[in-house]
């Protein structure tokens, strides 16, 4: 062994030698902390969220090649980067030298927003084009599996992959000899204004061209090392842990010898997230390092032999080189696995996870491990006692000790056996997301028949998710041998299995029932796949699938992806100089592709910085009966732990009418309430004490949770909430039908990429206090710290740069987070950070408000609705934040586009013990929308009419009343409507999806319409005021600074173009740093749509005040330029610099009489999609959707566009896959991508088009324009009505009547359980009450 090794990798083409390394750091925080490369980020720590990419690169020279894979750098340890080239976004291009061509396309094809996913995306993108320099789409999307984005909605991503591929532009799959471009049912036809719209949003013809040439060359120095160096085993001793790389079988197996129970560190794609989240520690750490008799590929007579250390990526190449050259029945095992790979995590964990290291981690839900069971795999171990071979079989995958590796031994490689003919092997597997995303049910099945008479000779059958390991249901299968494939034998199968693979209602991870469900329907899928590959193989001795079961076997197919945007073109009559109307790419695009934008834990550290991290309670509702900080103190690098006591006099803070303290020290009422806060020199330091830190609690009840308990314990926040128009109790007595219902929705969390993050720093001089924060109010910031440092608001100062992403969830709690840090900071005299890990964030910060509406709606028989009756319910948590002002809004926009002559609603703000639910995008549309969209599809459902029939019978026309009084003209509703009935060919398509649903009886398609009405205004004119600062230099340059934050939106790209306009001056003559409460005072937060609008009005105030004190200068020198007449201006004393003012829209309302003028206009649009769902699993595929909205005159088309899809997107997600889930204690589960899950590349309709109303006039907003920030969340449910039908049409056709009700979000687990059929009756229910479940919905 080598004693004290140093780590000698590149970065960037630079050497780095690292001489005292610990080998407890991982690459992300060596990357961004010690060498300051600050574009890889942190979002998550534990591989699921892609933020942090890099670009691993490693000669070997067995192969004499480089191979460059794509990695998370925050599971990547730092030792293991020894001898390798890491390649970051810096690396690949700046703004200083030159922008690489990825980096360009993603910034001009507008695929970045917030910015922070960026440099992650950009590196995914790279590093598959410097393996595959013309790449098709498919394996483009599939590099971005891996990486999460939360503001674009992945669309103008993907525009910028396809330029890289041949087949840009077209799908190329000429589908019935029709190109996807033409118009028609799948087309994107034309609208009536032909020529005055536009679809480009980008110009392909100016993109730097791609030249593999001028890439980073793999530094030759590494090269001659990996040949040349004497093979020796590296040590690095840290303060805690050792890690031990051995180059080669002999020396792992001593030190394996010498440390039996040190892990072998491959991926650390396991080991890495236990260490990090369950606070596993090793002592010492084994990690092989090019050993090559872990990466053998061997075939020999009777299978592969695959070398332990493969990574699954090097797996998935090995298998599909294979399947290509051997017949279709010697590779049934490899066809299954390969299965698997597509979907199992991201490309990066796939490049970075050993099949060693999946196979011995033995995860519940591990997704190869079932298969290699049931593919009579064995293990190949070895240890210095010699070589041993062990079956993958259920006593392996169960760990008994008789059948495991001893500590001392290694696995070396794995046998796969090549299948025999009249053998079937398969996978399947279920999961929340269909990709990256751990299998909520999966499951390899193999059966052997010996000969072609369809006897069972052999048998196995595993799953994984169902137990605390995988299970092989051994006895099932050997009771079924000797029996014929037939029905009967299904039937037997599935009673054995249920019986034998049995879970208790109680199980980890909830969702009983359905995996219950999926365990017999994967089996049904079997029992058909292998009758269609027996009836391949013999035509004569076994009949054809009957028609009806042919669609439970095709899987969802990946379809090129074709997308398509129609906005207005600008007047030809518009100076060419004047950007507005034109789709401008973001601002910071560029500096988002190359790294180079700043967010807050970017910035560098302070001298002398601290770092402070909180302890939060894990109880519900309960007295404290003490806290002992003790220990925490003790520990090396604690500085201080702050407590209420500390806070004495400042503890608390008014911010909607109810105080709420900062700091709990007597009671708590929900899981994740800040409790104390540890300060130390280091964020490792400061996380390891403030695990530290005892607290003992006194349980008190009642514990309320949900908003039943709630109305139970009428534990709401303030009286109800009502609003009533017309006389809904007369208009009850004269309808022809009365239905009632009431539908559920889940919350949401924001999950904005860029974690909440905050520096105070103490200026040292008059008590001044600067506060670098991302959030949206920074004025709010301000006035918070101020209060608990006793300042006057002058002294404290509040800096916002960028925000990446906030989506409503950066205001109060980042208020009361920074003024715990800024007094930390002033108590200490130095500038402390707080940046918050991901699950900490989901924890504290809480997000949308789950709720229950309950209708009770009157209509004629042609689905006239002419009464409605509704209560809302929110789940506003254990403080009040702005859940009364949610619920107002949900109640004054519940009408969505609908005239409801009578109508009544009231609604609650329940208080309950979870963490305080907050704004989030739609601030209470979403819910309240969802329920009356819910009420109408159970209003047609009564009629027999379709639900878009009723929708258009009910919807406003023309100039209207709403039912708070407020005039509303609706043409632009109507001709949204109209335009996407025709855009979709919702005609045509809805009579294609009932044929399809006459044909597949396990397959069925959905289509639903949604309008969309959304009201824009903040409830108060003082709410919507905002201010500009605008400066001119003698140099002729402007400097434009105003109120709002710019969170990926492209606020500050907006105003730009506002200036330029204003000034008539180039765009690239005006720049903008950023927010601050230093140049404008009392700004209002940014949210509501409204940032824009509200501040462009003040940003065109200030530049019209320069202009008319400019203009005898410019008419006396017209052909001058800015600099000669700025120059002018100073010399003739005349300010080049003036403040600009809006007031605020008026906006009143009036809760005791009902009416009001809250809002200042409306944004209307329509959204159709389509669907297909897998009625056995519960899988959904979205097929196409088209937008149609009425923006007004869009300042910017790509922005919008980007808003609109954004939304979209994550509105899709909120109705279907993004389930919070909480213990029975009130504690969040989903705390990480891991568990919670966004929408990824993949679930993206494959059609996709957005197209714009003609510019209509407005003259009391910005140049016309409207706010798009949140309207297309709501569009979202399209998605969820598609599915509704689809799971409708499922439901007749298995004679299912009655109400269909189903709650929000639409899941896998909820659509396979409301498809009833033989197999959801089949398994066994729990008892009511007879078990605790795992989870409860909220
Ligand atoms: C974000 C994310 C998403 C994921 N998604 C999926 C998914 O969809 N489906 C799925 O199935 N899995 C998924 N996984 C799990 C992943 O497949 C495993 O973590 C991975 O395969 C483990 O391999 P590794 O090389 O990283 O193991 P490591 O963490 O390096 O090691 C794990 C364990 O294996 C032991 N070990 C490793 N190699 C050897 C050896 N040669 N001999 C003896 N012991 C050894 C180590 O001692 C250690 O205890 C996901 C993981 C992450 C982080
Ligand atoms: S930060 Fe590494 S994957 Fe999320
Ligand atoms: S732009 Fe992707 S997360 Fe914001």
């Amino acid at each position: 062994m080598d004693g004290a090794a140093e780590l000698l990798f590149y970065v960037n083409g630079r050497k780095v030698i690292e001489k005292n390394v610990d080998p407890e750091t991982m690459l992300l925080p060596y990357l961004r902390k010690k060498l300051r490369l600050t574009g890889t980020k942190y979002g998550c720590g534990g591989g699921g969220c892609g933020a942090c990419t890099v670009m691993i690169s490693r000669y070997d020279p067995v192969t004499k090649r480089i191979r460059h894979y794509p990695a998370n750098a925050c599971l990547m340890p730092i030792c293991s980067v020894y001898g390798a080239a890491v390649t970051t976004v810096e690396g690949i291009g700046s703004t200083r030298t030159r922008i690489h061509p990825v980096q360009e396309r993603i910034a001009r094809c507008h695929g970045t927003q917030c910015g922070f996913c960026t440099p992650g995306m950009v590196m995914s993108i790279y590093t598959l084009l410097r393996n595959h320099p013309d790449p098709t789409l498919d394996q483009l999307t599939d590099a971005l599996g891996g990486n999460l984005c939360r503001c674009t909605g992945y669309r103008p991503i993907v525009d910028a992959c396809k330029t890289f591929c041949n087949t840009s532009g077209c799908c190329q799959s000429k589908e019935n000899g029709v190109c996807c471009l033409n118009q028609g049912i799948n087309g994107f036809p034309e609208l009536e204004e032909g020529n005055k719209t536009s679809s480009k949003l980008f110009s392909e013809e100016e993109f730097l061209p791609l030249d593999p040439t001028q890439e980073l060359i793999f530094p030759p120095e590494l090269m001659i090392m990996a040949e040349k160096q004497p093979p020796r085993t590296r040590v690095f001793a840290g303060e805690r842990m050792m890690w031990i790389s051995p180059v080669t079988l002999k020396e792992l197996l001593e030190a394996k010898a010498k440390y039996p129970q040190a892990p072998v560190i491959m991926g650390n794609t396991s080991t890495g997230p236990e260490v990090k989240f369950k606070g596993v520690f090793h002592p010492v750490i084994i990690s092989p390092d090019r050993i090559e008799e872990l990466n053998v590929v061997n075939s020999a007579n009777n299978g592969l032999t695959l070398g332990a250390g493969l990574s699954l990526a090097q797996v998935k190449d090995t298998l599909a080189a294979v399947v290509l050259k051997l017949p279709e029945e010697r590779t049934q095992t490899y066809r299954a696995l390969l299965k698997q790979l597509g979907t199992l995590a991201g490309a990066q964990i796939r490049n970075m996870a050993s099949l060693g290291g999946h196979i011995v981690s033995r995860h519940v839900d591990s997704d190869l491990n079932p298969l290699l069971a049931v593919g009579g795999c064995t293990l190949n171990l070895l240890s210095k006692e010699g070589a041993r071979q062990i079956p993958v079989n259920e006593q392996f995958l169960r760990k008994c000790p008789s059948a495991d590796l001893k500590p001392e031994e290694i696995l070396i490689s794995v046998n796969i056996p090549y299948s025999r003919k009249w053998e079937f092997v398969s996978a399947f597997r279920q999961a929340q997301r269909q990709q990256n995303a751990l299998a909520i049910v999966n499951s390899g099945m193999r059966v052997f028949f010996g000969e072609g008479d369809g006897i069972i000779r052999e048998l196995s059958i595993s799953y994984g998710g169902v137990g605390p390991t995988t299970i092989c249901a051994q006895n099932s299968c050997q009771k079924l041998i000797g029996r014929p494939w037939n029905e009967e034998m299904l039937d037997a199968a599935c009673r054995l299995v249920l019986d034998e693979v049995s879970l208790p209602g109680s199980a980890p991870g909830g969702k009983v029932e359905f995996k219950r469900t999926l365990i017999i329907s994967f089996l049904f899928k079997f029992y058909l796949e292998v009758l269609r590959l027996l009836r391949r193989m013999d035509p004569v001795h076994y009949p054809s699938l009957a028609d009806k079961h042919e669609s439970a076997l095709e899987d969802f197919h990946p379809r090129h992806r074709q997308s398509a945007r129609k906005y207005q073109k600008v007047d030809p009559k518009q100076p060419p100089q004047d950007p507005v109307g034109h789709p401008i790419m973001h601002l910071s695009g560029i500096k988002h592709a190359t790294g180079e934008a700043i967010y807050c834990d970017d910035m560098p550290a302070m001298d002398g910085e601290l770092f402070l991290a909180f302890v939060t309670s894990s109880r519900a509702h309960a007295k404290i009966v003490s806290i002992d900080v003790s220990e925490a103190l003790s520990l090396p690098g604690v500085v201080d732990v702050l407590a209420e006591e500390h806070l004495q006099g400042v503890n608390s803070f008014c911010l909607l009418g109810q105080p709420e303290k900062l700091l709990e020290s007597e009671m708590v009422f929900c899981v994740g309430q800040l409790v104390c806060a540890v300060i130390a020199n280091s964020e490792i330091q400061a996380r390891r004490a403030a695990k530290q830190v005892k607290i003992v609690y006194q349980d008190l009840e009642p514990v309320i949770l949900t908003i039943e308990e709630a109305i139970q314990h009428k534990s709401f926040f303030e009286p109800e909430r009502k609003l009533e128009y017309g006389n809904v109790d007369e208009a009850f007595k004269v309808v022809d039908h009365i239905v009632e219902g009431e539908i559920h929705l889940g919350g949401q969390e924001h999950f904005y990429m860029e974690t909440q993050s905050m520096l105070a720093v103490p200026k040292g001089e008059d008590q001044e206090m600067d506060v670098y924060v991302s959030t949206q109010h920074p004025k709010g910031i301000q006035d918070i710290v101020a209060s608990v440092l006793k300042l006057p608001a002058n002294k404290v100062m509040c800096h916002v740069k960028r925000v990446g992403g906030a989506f409503g969830g950066k205001a109060f709690k980042t208020g009361v987070m920074a003024a715990i840090t800024a007094f930390a900071a002033n108590k200490h005299g130095r500038a402390v950070r707080c940046i918050l890990e991901r699950g900490e964030d989901m924890l504290i910060t809480a997000g949308r408000h789950p709720y229950l509406g309950k209708y009770k709606a009157g209509f004629t028989k042609d689905g006239r609705i002419l009464a409605l009756d509704m209560e809302h319910y929110g789940n506003g948590g254990a403080s009040l934040d702005e859940s009364l002002f949610v619920l107002e809004m949900g109640i004054l926009k519940l009408d969505n586009a609908y005239k409801f002559p009578n109508l009544r609603c009231r609604g609650w703000a329940c208080r309950t013990n979870l963490p305080s639910n907050t704004a989030l995008r739609g601030f209470g549309f979403p819910q309240a929308g969802l329920i009356t969209e819910a009420c109408i599809t159970d209003v047609a459902a009564k009629c027999g009419l379709s639900p878009e029939k009723v929708r258009m019978i009910n919807m406003y026309k023309e100039i209207d009343q709403t039912h708070y009084k407020q005039e509303i003209n609706a043409k632009n509703l109507i001709q949204c409507w109209r335009e996407c009935m025709a855009m979709s060919s919702y005609s045509l398509r809805k009579a294609a999806v009932e044929k399809f649903n006459s044909e597949n009886f396990w397959k069925k398609k959905g289509l639903a319409m949604v309008p969309v009405k959304f009201p824009i205004g903040l409830g108060s004119r003082a709410a919507g005021q905002a201010a500009a600062l605008v400066h001119i230099y003698l140099d002729g340059s402007v400097l434009v600074t105003h109120g709002g934050i710019e969170m990926g939106q492209g606020v500050h790209t907006k105003m730009i173009q506002v200036a330029s306009r204003e000034l008539r001056m180039p765009l690239s003559n005006v720049h903008l740093r950023g927010t601050s409460t230093e140049t404008v005072p009392n700004a209002n937060a940014s949210g509501g749509s409204v940032v824009a609008d509200l501040n462009g009005l003040a940003v065109k105030d200030a530049c019209q005040t320069l202009l008319k004190r400019l203009e005898p200068i410019i008419s006396k020198n017209p052909r001058g330029t800015w600099k000669d007449w700025a120059q002018a201006a100073f010399d003739e004393s005349i300010s080049l610099s003036a403040t600009g003012y809006f007031r605020g829209y008026e906006s009143n309302m009036n809760w005791e009489t009902g009416e009001g003028h809250p809002f200042e206009y409306f944004v209307y649009g329509a959204a159709c999609s389509e669907v297909e769902i897998d009625c056995l699993t519960g899988a959904h595929k979205n097929i196409r959707t088209d937008i149609v909205m009425d923006v007004g005159c869009s300042i910017n088309p790509a922005l919008d566009i980007g808003q609109i899809e954004g939304a979209f997107i994550q509105g899709m997600g909120l109705y279907t896959i993004e389930e919070l889930n909480y213990s029975p204690q009130g504690v969040l589960y989903t705390r990480g991508p891991d568990q919670y899950k966004i929408p990824t590349i993949c679930d993206i309709p494959t059609e996709f088009h957005v197209s714009f109303l003609p510019p209509s006039q407005d003259s009391n907003t910005l140049y016309s324009s409207k706010g798009l920030g949140e309207s297309g969340i709501f569009l979202g449910c399209s998605v969820f009505f598609a599915i509704h039908d689809a799971v409708s049409a499922a439901r007749q056709e298995r004679g299912l009547r009655g109400p269909l009700k189903l709650n929000s979000p639409l899941t896998p687990e909820k659509i396979r359980m409301a498809c009833e059929d033989k197999f959801t009756k089949m398994i066994p229910r729990d008892k009511p009450g007879s078990c605790v479940p795992w989870n409860i919905p909220i």
